[in-house]
């Protein structure tokens, strides 16, 4: 499985870099703006820096929900870096443009599924990964894992290409039974990959093997 981490601040992509576990960034306009980050040019610049961070894919959102302004900014943003994943909304002109990148070889991640025949379209239209946001349909009552568990069984009966990336990640729960249940990658906070260290059992542990070691010198 692989780790995504579902941020636009530089630190906390730094500091899931540095613990080795990383495996990709994926940003949104609205991370963007909590990071204070607006406007055309800095959001590019914004997209640079991080990839200069990471060795992963790092998906970009475009703004245009139109076929040919989608297919614009999209072919603005991966000419940034080989790293940049073009995030698309699951709309009508969205999927067009998935179409239009997956035939051009540019990488896509079809952003705001929240059923399965959106994902199932997505793979149609042949996006790289496609994201179920399972914190969003939990806030509303709704099964967010069991859309995780309804993707993966149909994209298996096709032999689908498309990766399964778990959004909407709120904490290692969701990390855990999205492992369970085989998403390819699951995007969360830091906070929901750095959670999945901790256990009081292991700080019990480590206190008692030191003050016995300690006993000794
Ligand atoms: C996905 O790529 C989105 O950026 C993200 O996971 C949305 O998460 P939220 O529902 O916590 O805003």
């Amino acid at each position: 499985m692989k780790f995504f981490i579902d941020t636009a601040n530089l630190d906390q992509i730094k500091e899931a870099q540095d613990l080795g576990v990383l495996d990709g960034v994926t940003t949104n306009p609205s991370l963007m703006a909590k990071e204070g980050i607006t406007g055309k040019e800095n959001i590019i610049n914004h997209y640079k820096k991080i990839c200069d961070i990471v060795t992963g894919d790092v998906s970009a959102e475009v703004i245009s929900t139109d076929f040919e302004g989608m297919v614009r900014e999209g072919e603005e943003l991966a000419k940034l870096d080989d790293k940049i994943v073009v995030k698309v909304p699951m709309i009508k002109d969205g999927v067009k443009a998935i179409k239009y990148f997956s035939d051009k070889g540019i990488k896509t991640n079809c952003t705001l599924v929240f059923s399965a025949g959106q994902a199932l379209l997505a793979a149609k239209a042949g996006a790289t990964y496609v994201s179920p946001f399972i914190g969003r349909l939990d806030d509303i009552s709704t099964d967010g894992l069991n859309l995780i568990a309804e993707i993966r069984m149909i994209y298996d009966n096709y032999n689908f290409d498309t990766q399964i990336l778990a959004a909407s990640v709120r904490h290692t729960m969701h990390v855990i039974d999205c492992a369970k249940i085989g998403a390819d990658i699951m995007t969360g906070p830091l906070s929901s990959i750095e959670g999945l260290l901790k256990h009081p059992l292991t700080d019990i542990g480590l206190a008692k093997f030191l003050a016995d070691y300690n006993k000794g010198n």
